[in-house]
């Protein structure tokens, strides 16, 4: 493939000086390492890949009225997998371009792989791996069940083969596993680099947005998202999800960040199986196929996950310290705001909790952020504290204040469907939150106003 002819030059990431060597300190403001390769001028458009547009864009486009602009109906593309469907909106949108972050081994290529290997006939999709090689991904398609698929396999880290295989193969899908692992020719710097990263991106979003051709690209991102390279690409690509959960546990959630065709509400739930990642439609599973005895230590609370409802258990020890400082721990919960529920109880409530060990957890390896969280972590603290099991028909929803005042939340009509569906017969909420919710649920709820009311409620009126 003919080289392209470009200019590079280093910039200052700090102060946008420019220099035309790598230096380590810029003489300009002083800093260390801030200086990057960049692309200052370029002879063909692109790297390798000729758009067959390229020469007719030549002129200046036209500004019009906006009432002139006509809007076609977008055909979204089925990916054939639901949750992924949900969470780009209703379906992946032609030429959009689409980042996948997770950290490593959260099942980032096992999920593109599978949805690469199962897209429903008629379109095309070429998966680019420079991670695999073609025996492991096929080793993998394997243990997905998933060999029989017509999806095109190219193990390349460099773009202009990469993009003499699409002209190849016409895609109307591409993914590219990783970002990280890709390199252009025209830019000297190593894979992996924040240049080499910006560079790909740049060639991916030009080709996305010029053929049509929607490009999923994989991006690792550590637990801090430290490891800049994704991050910078958040502004550049049309939609951001990444992948999460918990090693420990099988529960995986796909969550929008950014969508341009979309809500970033809306979240995907899987778990990761030996064959593969199951879609979890139903996502108080999680809890139902927990859930045995009734111990002291538990209750329910009817959370929103996005849009969705799921009703998650809260698992609460308390005992008593055998230091002078009391261990505070919360895994898949805020533990700072832990931290203030149990000042709250001890302030508003009475509770001795000074000389108490406190540890929380939340079942299924989920981390819940809904605020509507927390009257379940405070009874199931209750219930530990008192060695007290709660009624195993109750859940909870409501925030709670500082001044142990309990408050509304919002969508409080779906959580209690989704309580009623599953089951539950008592369902505690804020007494300042129920205009408009419709009769049938009157009987249900039990509306309380402080941390008091609660307390004489869940272990007198069971
Ligand atoms: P992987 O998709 O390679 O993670 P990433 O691309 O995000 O780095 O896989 C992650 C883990 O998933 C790996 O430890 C093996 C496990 N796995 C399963 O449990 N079941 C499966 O069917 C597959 C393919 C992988
Ligand atoms: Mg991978």
């Amino acid at each position: 493939m003919a080289k392209t002819k470009v200019k590079t030059a280093f910039f200052c990431s700090n102060c946008g000086a420019q220099s035309p060597k790598w230096v380590g300190r810029c003489p300009s403001c002083g800093e260390w390492n801030t200086y990057t390769e960049e692309v200052i001028e370029r002879e063909n458009r692109s790297g390798g890949w000729n758009s067959p547009s390229a020469t007719s864009r030549k002129g200046a486009k036209e500004s019009r009225l906006v009432r002139d602009i006509q809007t076609e109906e977008i055909q979204r593309i089925d990916t054939g997998n639901n949750e992924l469907n949900r969470v780009l909106g209703g379906g992946l949108v032609p030429g959009s371009f689409v980042l996948v972050g997770g950290e490593p081994g959260i099942g980032k290529s096992t999920l593109m792989l599978q949805v690469a290997l199962q897209i429903p006939h008629g379109k095309k999709v070429l998966y680019v791996s420079g991670e695999e090689s073609a025996q492991q991904l096929r080793m993998r398609a394997e243990r997905l069940g998933l060999t029989e698929s017509g999806c095109f396999i190219l193990t390349e880290t460099d773009m202009d083969e990469i993009f003499a295989q699409t002209q190849a193969v016409q895609p109307d899908i591409l993914v590219a596993d990783s970002i990280q692992t890709l390199t252009s020719s025209t830019i000297e710097a190593s894979a992996g680099s924040i240049s080499q990263i910006k560079e790909c991106a740049a060639l991916f979003q030009r080709f996305a947005k010029e053929t049509g051709t929607s490009v999923f690209v994989i991006g690792h991102i550590t637990k801090d998202g430290n490891i800049a390279g994704p991050k910078l690409l958040e502004h550049i690509v049309d939609t951001v999800l990444h992948f999460e959960g918990d090693r420990n546990y099988g529960y995986r959630i796909l969550r929008s960040v950014k969508n341009r065709f979309g809500s970033t509400n809306e979240i995907g739930i899987y778990e990761m199986q030996n064959n593969g990642l199951r879609e979890v439609s139903n996502p108080s599973e999680i809890l139902l196929s927990q859930r045995e005895e009734n111990l002291s230590g538990t209750a329910v609370a009817a959370t929103l996950e996005g849009l969705r409802p799921m009703i998650v258990e809260v698992q609460a020890l308390v005992s008593q310290s055998a230091y002078n400082v009391a261990q505070r721990s919360a895994t898949g919960f805020d533990l700072r705001r832990l931290n203030m529920l149990l000042a709250v109880l001890e302030k508003r409530c009475g509770a001795k909790l000074a000389q108490k060990d406190v540890f929380i957890n939340i079942a299924g390896g989920l981390r819940v952020d809904d605020p509507a969280i927390d009257l379940a972590v405070i009874a199931a603290v209750l219930s530990s504290g008192q060695d007290a099991p709660l009624n195993p028909k109750d859940c909870f929803a409501a925030e709670v204040g500082l001044t142990g005042e309990i408050r509304p939340v919002s969508r409080l009509e779906q959580r209690l469907a989704e309580a009623e569906k599953l089951g539950f017969e008592r369902v505690f909420v804020s007494k300042y939150g129920l205009k408009g919710i419709p009769s049938k649920y009157h009987s249900k709820i039990v509306a309380v106003g402080n941390l008091f009311e609660l307390f004489q409620k869940i272990f007198s009126e069971k």
